[in-house]
């Protein structure tokens, strides 16, 4: 089976958020699966040297855009057993950006999108999926239908969208784009690429790809309401027969507590000292009070609304007058980075602002915490949440998407649980999750080292996630996938998790609500990165 992932950001090449790390990890989960999964992005001028001094020149061709035919290189590098493929132009790639958020993005995109299907009959791989995520690769369906349909190889590709954030949606003028790819004006109605009078990227791969998947099955199901719809909600309903969630993973490699290269000491869930150690170095590294007491709550995001910070500027200095110190770290909307170096000129000693992208901070950050706020409005997956259980650091989300799918709240009655959460997207019910934590913690350290000895046995490797991709393109292609293995039979010793872990929804989500597969997690071994994966650069942003 063969896949090419086509996206914007891929670690380690180029990220600003969490896409990049599913397409930096997926696939090569896939490989491991015994699927051929390739990944083909822009060469963005900003990729580093150690990358473009090992890539290979495969081919070149022109691509029509308009009336010009622009050059279209397309080099590659293999890394961690998987084929990355580079569109290159450097005219229209060559900025220190990866998206300038002015028109030319809608320009450089559909240069990219018409660029891959062009790639295809010239590389040496043919893919059965495209598999195409976020606007960015949008109209790659649309165009496989309307354009390369005569090809009687490309006809027989299918196509899977995945929606990683339906917020950003690539709106352009049907002017500038669509008559540039050669469109038929015909396309330019409600039913197909028109969207409130532009022309967008996000409904072409909506409309015509076989296929929508989105990073959670909560996700899947709320995008189908009008509060998280973003005004596709009546389209994704339409289409609902072929719309599904899968959770994302993380790379339990690079996020591992007891071989980080980011740390100055490990831990793992039977040796936990080291975690007070980093604490501590955390506490001089941000300028906060050298005290264990209090715990220290952070929060690694892009400062941008949905990321919940209303709530927290909203109910600070009521949180504040709890021994608690807070750290905070990413960037974003002036309005928010204000917002935070106010807190921390506020309460110094107690409050950190870091108005920055840096990766090793951000590790630091996990690891040194006691607990990780993520209040988003909406959260397609959220992979920080994922990211503090692997570190012990226990999250407080808002119950939605990927959020609710991963995080269960802390039950006193069952002592079960791996986090605390809240429903509704509101400041006091946030305060009361922070404060019942923080009076937990506080006040009952056995319960607290039980948790947080739960959410480091969470698993949230790709292995479980890429089994449920496999399993899609096996119902997308008619593979019928082959009989499960018999059970093995259960033996005394082996260790089992407390926790029941809601991971994929395969089967599109129908009209009424089906609840999430819940699959039992094991205790993931510790993998060691190798040698080469610890030196190679890593593109410095916060987490999604
Ligand atoms: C986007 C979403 C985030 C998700 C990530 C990867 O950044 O906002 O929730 O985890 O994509 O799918």
């Amino acid at each position: 089976m063969k896949i090419l992932f086509t996206g914007s950001e891929c670690v380690p090449f180029a990220k600003t958020g969490g896409l990049a790390d599913v397409l930096g990890s997926l696939p090569a989960a896939l490989v491991r699966e015994g699927v051929d999964a390739r990944v083909i992005l822009p060469k963005y001028r900003i990729i580093d040297s150690y990358w473009v001094n090992r890539m290979h020149h495969e081919c070149e061709f022109t691509v029509l855009m308009g009336s010009q035919q622009l050059w279209c290189g397309i080099d590659s590098v293999v890394d961690n057993g998987v084929t990355y493929y580079f569109v290159d132009n450097l005219a229209v790639f060559g900025g220190d950006k990866l998206y300038t958020g002015e028109e030319d993005d809608g320009f450089r995109f559909a240069f990219y999108c018409r660029a891959v299907l062009e790639a295809l009959s010239r590389l040496a791989f043919f893919p059965d999926i495209l598999h195409c995520n976020d606007w960015q690769a949008g109209l790659i369906p649309v165009l496989l239908h309307e354009q390369y349909c005569w090809d009687m190889k490309m006809r027989d590709i299918k196509s899977v969208f995945s929606i990683h954030n339906l917020r950003y949606q690539g709106l352009y003028t049907w002017h500038r784009i669509g008559s540039l790819l050669g469109l038929n004006s015909g396309y330019f109605t409600p039913d197909n690429l028109e969207f409130h009078g532009l022309l967008s990227f996000m409904k072409a791969g909506l409309v015509f790809a076989t296929r929508i998947c989105t990073v959670s099955p909560s996700y899947a199901e709320e995008i189908r309401s009008e509060y998280f719809g973003e005004r596709l909600d009546g389209l994704l309903r339409h289409r609902q027969h072929v719309l599904s969630g899968i959770l994302n993973g993380i790379d339990t490699a690079v996020y591992n507590p007891a071989d980080d290269r980011f740390l100055s000491t490990h831990f793992t869930a039977e040796n936990i000292m080291g975690k007070t150690l980093l604490k501590r170095r955390l506490q001089e590294e941000l300028g906060l009070e050298p005290r264990d007491e209090p715990p220290l709550i952070s929060m690694i995001t892009r400062l941008t609304p949905q990321k919940g910070l209303d709530l927290v500027e909203c109910v600070l200095h009521d949180l504040m007058r709890l021994d608690v110190q807070v750290a905070f770290l990413g960037n974003g909307d002036a309005r928010y980075e204000r917002f935070i170096r106010d807190a921390q000129a506020q309460y110094p000693g107690r409050v950190a602002a870091r108005v920055e992208l840096n990766e090793g901070l951000a590790h630091r950050i996990y690891a040194g915490s006691d607990m990780f706020l993520m209040p988003s409005q909406f959260e397609p997956c959220g992979l920080s949440q994922l990211i503090s259980l692997r570190y012990g650091t226990i999250p407080i989300v808002r119950e939605t998407g990927g959020l609710r799918d991963s995080i269960q709240p802390y039950n006193r009655f069952e002592d079960s649980g791996n986090g605390f959460s809240f429903r509704n997207y509101n400041a006091h019910e946030m305060l009361y999750a922070l404060e019942e934590a923080v009076e937990y913690y506080h006040c009952d350290k056995e319960m607290w080292e039980r948790l947080v000895q739960r959410a480091m046995a969470c698993d949230f490797s790709w292995t479980t996630s890429a089994k449920a991709y496999l399993r899609l393109y096996q119902d997308i292609l008619g593979i019928e996938p082959p009989p499960p293995p018999p059970k093995p039979k259960k033996s005394r010793k082996k260790p089992t998790t407390e926790i029941e872990l809601t991971a994929v929804e395969i089967a599109p989500v129908g009209a009424t609500h089906a609840s999430p597969a819940e699959i039992e997690s094991e205790p993931t071994p510790a993998k060691k990165p190798t040698a080469s994966t610890a030196k190679k650069p890593m593109p410095e942003v916060p987490q999604s």
